[in-house]
């Protein structure tokens, strides 16, 4: 009798639990184990501990989970009860950055009317919008932002935010990642990207429409007061069908971001999850199984540290000398994006010959791998001994690592030492573009990749000149400026560092920063740089891609050697596709061959006012706008200002630096 009961209780909480998962209205996941009610996408995926991982540290990608069934939200069915319900949720979460302090990404909780985002784009838009659909009322999505990069296009507020998104990705409203301690009775700043599980808070008033967000560590309870308060209504942006979940990106750098337990109810106040149930984060894991290790070895090291400690102090003393940095107190402003140089000097072993890369106009440039984060990455050697300007250019470097283009080649960080200064960047696997295009160590590209090349370096272009919070002069654009990633997408390198010159010891000379054959007319005349002396450069730069040759080019025959005025003979002949590069073999796409061409020419035109902008010049390279029909002679070329130089007394592929250095 007792054993009949026992197995009656035992089946109807199987049958309980099991129709509590799978009620719509309402579950809760204390951790995702196993969970097939989960649908996965892009990179996500869940740990066998239970642990929902959205993205890795693989960069500009997107992962989602959702919950597959369809959630009910703004009934149509008058005679049902509900029309648009309150609706509660919570769940732990955790951000732990590839490099600590610097964030990548972000994530959101969402609910949309589908789960296909595969039209959307990572990085800056989360994995739920695109430009062309962020911001439209037709998309019906809530957002509720986790977001760790500070994107001035969207307005946001700072680099650690939680903000309310409607249907795009300025918020309606957002706040600075705090909490609210009833204990100490004032707001808590809180760190999105310290890799510490903290806790979200969704909470919906149907009847008096206010929308709460509240955020607190995950070890704290539910603070009081809510973050964010919003009076908003959701039945006018929620339709009936709607799928909750959860969708993460990373852009250039980038975040491993987890969910590890989530409850939802749309028919009351969402229970409150286990914290001590919850999947442990996989670098916690690490460091606990090490701390059980530890509690074994630590008498036997205790006698061994004591004579450590001597062994290590003396070889701190010769390591300090070694690795010496100049740090003043005004970098720790600019604190996050700092490398210690012995992180450096490591990764680079020592700086050794076979690390180089390359030298260029501003120093040498080494590969290397971070020591703990195994990160590739790329030091420039840059030698500089000022003090004057120093502040001013380590705090336009720190501006410099926000900004973010997928065809910019990031920065990561600086070191300082006496007399030089170490840039750390993004590593570029297959090196720049220029050793495709002059030499026969590397493979040949085709057209299409040639175009997209093209079509990357002029968005980002654009992005320097319009899109960034300041206007940014490149000043160096040429093939050798331009790095190609793992996937042969194009990458604009060295961008603003031409700066660095203007911040040197004399501020009475102009220095005319560039490369012979890129150079503007006028900007050897003025020395001033400005957004259209870039778009000259990048006209050469086009006929460089398109026709396989230097600007200048000293091998070739005579009425070659100047390169625009070659293209533009050949037009004037009726016979512009004959500049495209052999190497082609004439198989590409006529079209974008004569605009690249006729582009080209017209971004070199030697009176700035003719030159097009960037947006236009994108525009014709999107083929949105057609390029106007133009005549050969209208274009005039800018040889008058190329011939005033001595031609064979220069290099041409060297940049033009200030003399003395
Ligand atoms: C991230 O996940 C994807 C897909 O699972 C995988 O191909 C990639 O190698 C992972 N990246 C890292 C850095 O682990
Ligand atoms: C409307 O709701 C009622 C009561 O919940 C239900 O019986 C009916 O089938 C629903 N009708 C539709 C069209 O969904
Ligand atoms: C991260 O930044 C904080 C404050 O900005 C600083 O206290 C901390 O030491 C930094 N951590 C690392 C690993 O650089
Ligand atoms: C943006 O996404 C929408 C739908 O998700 C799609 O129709 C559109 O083609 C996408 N636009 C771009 C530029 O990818
Ligand atoms: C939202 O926050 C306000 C202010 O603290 C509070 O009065 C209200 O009850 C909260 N509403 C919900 C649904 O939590
Ligand atoms: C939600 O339902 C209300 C009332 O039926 C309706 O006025 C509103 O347009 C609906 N919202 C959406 C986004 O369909
Ligand atoms: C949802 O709310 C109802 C009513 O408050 C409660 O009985 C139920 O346990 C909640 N379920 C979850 C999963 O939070």
């Amino acid at each position: 009798m007792g054993a009949l009961f026992f197995l009656t209780i035992l089946y109807v909480s199987i049958i309980l639990n099991f129709s509590l998962a799978q009620d719509e209205n309402q579950f809760i996941f204390n951790g995702f184990h196993g969970s097939n009610l989960l649908q996965l996408d892009g990179v996500a995926k869940i740990h066998s501990n239970g642990l929902l991982q959205l993205t890795n540290t693989s960069k500009q990608q997107m992962g989602h989970a959702f919950y597959k069934i369809p959630i009910s939200f703004n009934s149509s069915n008058s005679s049902a009860s509900i029309t648009f319900p309150s609706f509660s949720i919570n769940f732990v979460f955790a951000i732990v950055p590839e490099l600590p302090n610097l964030s990548g990404g972000g994530m959101a909780f969402t609910i949309s009317p589908s789960m296909g985002f595969n039209q959307a784009v990572a990085s800056q838009y989360l994995g739920l919008f695109n430009i062309s659909n962020n911001g439209i009322n037709a998309n019906h999505v809530l957002a509720i932002e986790l977001d760790t990069i500070q994107n001035p296009e969207f307005k946001d507020i700072d680099d650690n935010h939680v903000g309310i998104d409607v249907n795009g990705l300025s918020s309606l409203e957002s706040a600075p990642a705090t909490y609210f301690s009833s204990e100490e009775g004032k707001n808590i700043r809180l760190k999105l990207i310290n890799g510490v599980p903290m806790q979200l808070w969704i909470d919906y008033d149907a009847p008096h429409k206010k929308l709460n967000v509240t955020l607190a560590p995950a070890t704290s309870k539910k603070p009081k007061q809510p973050l964010l308060s919003t009076a908003i209504d959701l039945s006018q942006v929620l339709l009936e069908n709607m799928y909750v979940g959860f969708s993460a990106s990373t852009g250039p750098t980038a975040s491993e971001h987890y969910v590890l337990g989530w409850s939802f109810n749309r028919s009351g106040q969402a229970q409150d999850l286990e914290i001590s149930k919850l999947p442990k984060l996989p670098r916690q894991r690490k460091r606990s199984e090490l701390q059980s290790k530890m509690i074994v070895i630590l008498p036997l090291a205790a006698t061994v540290v004591v004579v450590l400690i001597m062994v290590i102090a003396a070889f701190c003393f010769i390591r300090r000398k070694k690795y010496k940095e100049v740090r003043e107190d005004w970098e720790k402003e600019y604190g996050p994006i700092r490398f210690s140089y012995k992180n450096l000097y490591k990764a680079t072993n020592g700086f050794k010959e076979v690390e180089l890369l390359g030298a260029g106009g501003f120093g040498k440039v080494y590969r290397g791998k971070l020591p703990n984060s195994h990160v590739e990455i790329a030091v420039k050697r840059v030698s500089h001994d000022s003090k004057q300007g120093m502040r001013q250019f380590v705090a336009e470097i720190s501006s410099m690592g926000r900004v973010r283009h997928r065809n910019l080649v990031q920065l990561l960080g600086y070191c300082r030492r006496r007399g030089e200064l170490l840039l750390v960047y993004d590593y570029m696997p297959n090196g720049s573009l220029d050793k495709f295009l002059f030499s026969n160590e590397k493979p040949n590209l085709n057209w299409s990749q040639r175009f997209r090349i093209l079509r990357g370096v002029a968005s980002a272009l654009l992005y320097l000149h319009e899109e960034w919070e300041q206007v940014i002069l490149h000043r160096d654009i040429k093939a050798s400026n331009v790095l190609l990633d793992a996937d042969l997408n194009g990458r604009l390198g060295d961008f603003g560092l031409a700066r660095l010159y203007d911040h040197g010891t004399n501020p009475q000379t102009t220095h005319v920063v560039g490369t012979l054959g890129y150079l503007a007319p006028e900007l050897t005349k003025t020395g001033k740089a400005t957004t259209s002396t870039d778009v000259f450069a990048f006209g050469a730069f086009l006929l460089e891609v398109a026709c396989g040759r230097r600007p200048i080019d000293l091998k070739g025959q005579p009425e070659e050697l100047i390169l625009v005025d070659w293209v533009m003979e050949l037009w004037r002949r009726g016979a512009i596709l004959d500049a495209s590069d052999p190497k082609l073999e004439g198989d590409f796409l006529a079209e974008e061959m004569e605009l690249v061409l006729k582009l080209g020419l017209l971004c070199s035109h030697s009176m700035p006012e003719m030159r097009p902008n960037m947006r236009q010049v994108v525009q014709y390279l999107d083929g949105y706008d057609s390029f106007p029909e133009m005549q050969a002679d209208l274009v005039m070329s800018s040889s008058s200002s190329l011939g005033k130089f001595s031609v064979d007394s220069l290099s041409t592929n060297e940049s033009i630096l200030p003399s003395g250095r």
